[in-house]
């Protein structure tokens, strides 16, 4: 049977660490894969996560099977983080553990294509495994566009899409730091895209996996806490990977709000035969540890500590980027005004190749840069690099 396989290119972002790794120029910079790097490029564990990983060593008493909700604990004390004070929205919220936000977005476009989605609407560029997760699933995708030239949201085109949105149709949007540009909606924007959501019908799947890297943890759910106010249904797909450090331990969750207690024992119960079907149950040990954190005052202070100095190094290589202005044919201005780990810069695939092999920095093919990998040692060499590639404006 498998020669009938047809060959498949690896992933391009993932394909982007191998390339980075093999290349050995000392001054190489890497602007790839979205994980976070200190001011000396390191992606360390976090403190608070060795601290709980060394209380789960002394004090995990089994490692039995738990169900392929997994660990209820870790997705309940998330929950006041998320949606606010009422953390369950009157009893309409209910979660369940993910492998990675990966497989919360997975897990969510399945149960929504499992009871009726004919259609999903998404404004691209997007993350680029959303659309091979929609295409693995042969749902139908249409796109708008997410953002203006002026690196400003295109509120209007998402607002289109919705209004001209048939029945069983759904809209997959970013709860913040969008990836791949940067660009959030504003407070605004988001109370205008509630109203539409509510007007039409159209399904809300919300993807938050950058919750805290962009404004803080309350700011970063402030448009998702709108949509949710005003609608009856939603899916939320969250991930840990970032905002804990946790990328390989794959740390995510998904959240179903629905109108009343009967449909959201029916849809968690759908969701739960879903996971079991797919990989049975998630692994326990990143989300084990985001419990205790989560559980523990000490350790909570001492998680938003390291994710505020993270937000705050992140604020501080934007705002470098915008204060340089220009390089060669690319306006850095725009980038202050931007978002989380990534932004998108206007350059052909031709600029990204020159940039990788003459100057050794590595970026997405898309002109996408990890933010974190810029840092006081590089980011000269990047502004002038990019002055190179793209000539003068
Ligand atoms: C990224 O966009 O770089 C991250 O979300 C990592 C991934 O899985 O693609």
């Amino acid at each position: 049977m498998l020669h009938r396989l047809e060959e498949q290119s690896p992933d391009a972002l993932l394909a982007l660490i191998k390339m980075h790794a093999a290349d050995d120029r000392p001054d190489k910079v890497d602007l790839g894969v979205g994980v976070y790097r200190t001011g000396q490029g390191d992606t360390p564990v976090f403190r608070s996560i060795k601290a709980a990983e060394q209380q789960l060593v002394d004090e995990q008493d089994s490692k039995s099977y738990l169900g392929p909700e997994g660990d209820m604990g870790f997705v309940n004390a998330l929950m006041p983080y998320i949606f606010g004070e009422d953390a369950t929205m009157g009893g309409r919220i209910a979660g369940m553990q993910t492998p990675g936000g990966t497989g919360a977005v997975r897990l969510a476009l399945a149960l929504a294509q499992k009871a009726g989605l004919k259609k999903l609407h998404m404004g691209t560029p997007s993350w680029p495994n959303h659309a091979q997760i929609i295409n693995d699933i042969a749902l139908d995708l249409e796109t708008f566009d997410h953002a203006n030239p002026d690196g400003t949201a295109n509120v209007e085109a998402a607002l289109s899409a919705i209004r001209g949105a048939g029945p069983d149709e759904a809209i997959l949007l970013h709860g913040c730091c969008h990836n791949p540009s940067g660009i959030d909606y504003t407070a605004e924007d988001w109370e205008k895209l509630g109203d539409a959501i509510a007007e039409t019908g159209i399904f809300p799947v919300i993807d938050t996996a950058y919750h805290g890297l962009g404004n803080g943890l309350d700011e970063d759910v402030t448009g998702l806490r709108s949509v949710l106010a005003k609608v009856p249904e939603a899916f939320i797909a969250y991930s840990c990977d970032k905002n804990f450090g946790m990328y390989r331990d794959r740390v995510g969750a998904f959240y179903i709000l629905a109108d009343g207690g009967e449909t959201l024992d029916k849809a968690f119960t759908n969701a739960n035969a879903l996971a079991r079907a797919s990989w049975s149950m998630p692994p326990d040990h990143g989300a084990a540890a985001v419990r205790l954190i989560l559980r523990d005052s000490k350790l909570t202070a001492m998680w938003t500590d390291e994710l505020d100095q993270m937000r705050e190094r992140m604020r501080q290589v934007r705002a470098a980027l915008a204060d340089a202005g220009t390089a060669g044919s690319v306006d850095l201005t725009p980038l202050g005004r931007q978002n989380g780990l990534f932004s998108t810069l206007p350059v052909s695939k031709d600029q990204v190749k020159e940039l990788r092999e003459k100057h050794g920095i590595y970026m997405a093919g898309s002109g996408r840069i990890n933010i974190a990998g810029l840092t006081t040692n590089n980011i000269d060499k990047f502004v002038d690099a990019l002055a190179d590639v793209t000539g003068s404006a």
